[in-house]
């Protein structure tokens, strides 16, 4: 049989939805089994599907009689990529809907078929009548905030507390596209001579900064089409990661640890920042995420002791020298980077908060231990929450006398460095930078 595209799909969702697994390791997998352009439609359905989840199950409820429970549950996420093509996408209505109904045969529910072929032709023909009287848009005033914004309603609440003057816009951020940022690597390209080779190889950009050698792309683009990618002339990462190289700002001969390292990114930065340190070591508690570091070390010929270990328990790892740097990026909820990773919104749950901020803290108080007097450690993550954030680091100075906080932005009056999402453009980011204080008993 005929692979179909939208079976994968209602799969796909069912195992992020249902058995809560992440995109990430689940997408690629059914990617497989696909050629070329279709990889990119199954991407495009599985991450809208997520995206819009909430309107969409409201959507689905007018329709069906009684819900689809154990064996069936798969159609209802085949029923969601229906509506999400109706809705949200420019597929033509007769493709989007013979080929959802056809999947019912892949998905070996044949005899759901005339039923998912009867909801999909009753909401085109909700949204005609709406049409014709003149309210193309079904109003959704009367909705709640979970369904109007799609997002679940304890995350709501708490961006809501966090952000009373912004947090639609938060919301609505979070539900946008990701923009593609380019780094390049400065040890082979000024910022100035990569332009030029986008412009030769016909890739359009929008953004430069010229601070911190970030381009971003108008259009995302296969990495492999980007001159010098295997080469390691540039890497892809957002505006906001890119900034964490730049405010440790590593100098000569430091000794320097990343302690949250996989997969990476931050790692090299730091290197290609500046290649003349004494040392990096590079620990990451998954084994298996250590790969990705290879393979980006690699990739751009730089070197790093890889060490999988335990941040908040060094005595397996640490060969006794004091670290002049440190980046801490925190292990968090991730709430920062929804738009990338929409699945975020139904894995997370209000209750791994508490534990997050447990862990953040017990790194964070190790790898104090390992920071010379005098050095300088990073505390990053990609969380929006106070909670993770500001409090967090106000806490740890509270408790920690020998902790400065050294001021990233001017005028601000938080602790810390809080990018909201899509704020020039970059993901959800926060960034506090401390000195560790010489006493007496140090110097
Ligand atoms: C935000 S990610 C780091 C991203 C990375 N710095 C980069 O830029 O590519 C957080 C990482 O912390 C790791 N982690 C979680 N708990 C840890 C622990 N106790 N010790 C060390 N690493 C841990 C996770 O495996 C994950 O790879």
């Amino acid at each position: 049989m005929a692979v179909n595209l939208r079976a994968l799909a209602a799969k796909c969702v069912f195992s992020v939805v249902d058995k809560g697994r992440s995109l990430a390791d689940e997408l690629p997998k059914h990617q497989e089994k696909l050629l070329g352009k279709d990889k990119g439609l199954l991407q495009e359905l599985c991450y809208g599907v997520l995206r819009y989840l909430p309107s969409l199950e409201h959507d689905s409820r007018q329709f069906i009689a009684k819900p689809l429970v154990g064996k069936q549950r798969v159609i209802h996420f085949l029923i969601l990529v229906g509506l999400y093509q109706l809705k949200h996408t420019r597929i033509p209505d007769h493709a989007a809907v013979s080929e959802t109904v056809a999947a019912t045969i892949n998905l070996k529910c044949q005899y759901l078929k005339s039923m998912v072929n009867g909801i999909l032709r009753s909401y085109q023909r909700s949204i005609k009548q709406s049409s014709i009287e003149g309210s193309d848009e079904i109003s959704t005033e009367a909705l709640p905030d979970a369904i109007k914004f799609n997002h679940p309603s304890w995350f709501i609440k708490k961006v809501k507390a966090a952000y009373p003057e912004q947090w639609q816009n938060v919301l609505n951020a979070n539900q946008q596209k990701p923009p593609m940022w380019l780094r390049v690597n400065k040890n082979h390209h000024t910022v100035e001579s990569y332009l030029e080779k986008l412009q030769q190889a016909d890739i359009a950009y929008s953004t430069v900064e010229t601070q911190s050698n970030a381009i971003q792309l108008t259009d995302a683009i296969d990495v492999n089409k980007l001159p010098g990618f295997d080469l390691g002339h540039v890497s892809i990462q957002d505006g906001a990661a890119q900034q964490a190289a730049i405010l440790l700002d590593c100098q000569k001969d430091d000794v320097v640890l990343d302690c949250c390292a996989a997969p990476g990114g931050k790692t090299c930065h730091m290197l290609e920042h500046t290649p003349n340190i004494a040392s990096m070591t590079a620990i990451d508690i998954e084994e298996s995420r250590l790969i990705r570091v290879q393979e980006n070390l690699e990739r751009l010929q730089l070197s790093a002791k890889v060490i999988a270990g335990d941040a908040a328990n060094s005595e397996s790892w640490w060969d006794g020298v004091l670290f002049d740097r440190i980046l801490l990026d925190a292990p968090c909820s991730g709430t920062g980077v929804i738009r990338r990773h929409p699945d975020i919104k139904w894995l997370r749950k209000a209750t791994d908060i508490a534990a997050l901020t447990l862990l953040q803290k017990q790194i964070f108080k190790n790898s104090w231990s390992l920071l010379k007097p005098g050095g300088t450690l990073l505390y990053a993550t990609c969380s929006i929450l106070p909670e993770e954030n500001c409090e967090q680091v106000q806490q740890f100075i509270n408790e920690n006398p020998d902790a400065e906080l050294i001021s990233i932005q001017k005028n601000c009056q938080q602790v810390g460095w809080q990018i909201l999402p899509n704020e020039q453009s970059m993901d959800g980011f926060y960034y506090a930078k401390l000195q560790k204080r010489k006493t007496a008993e140090s110097s």
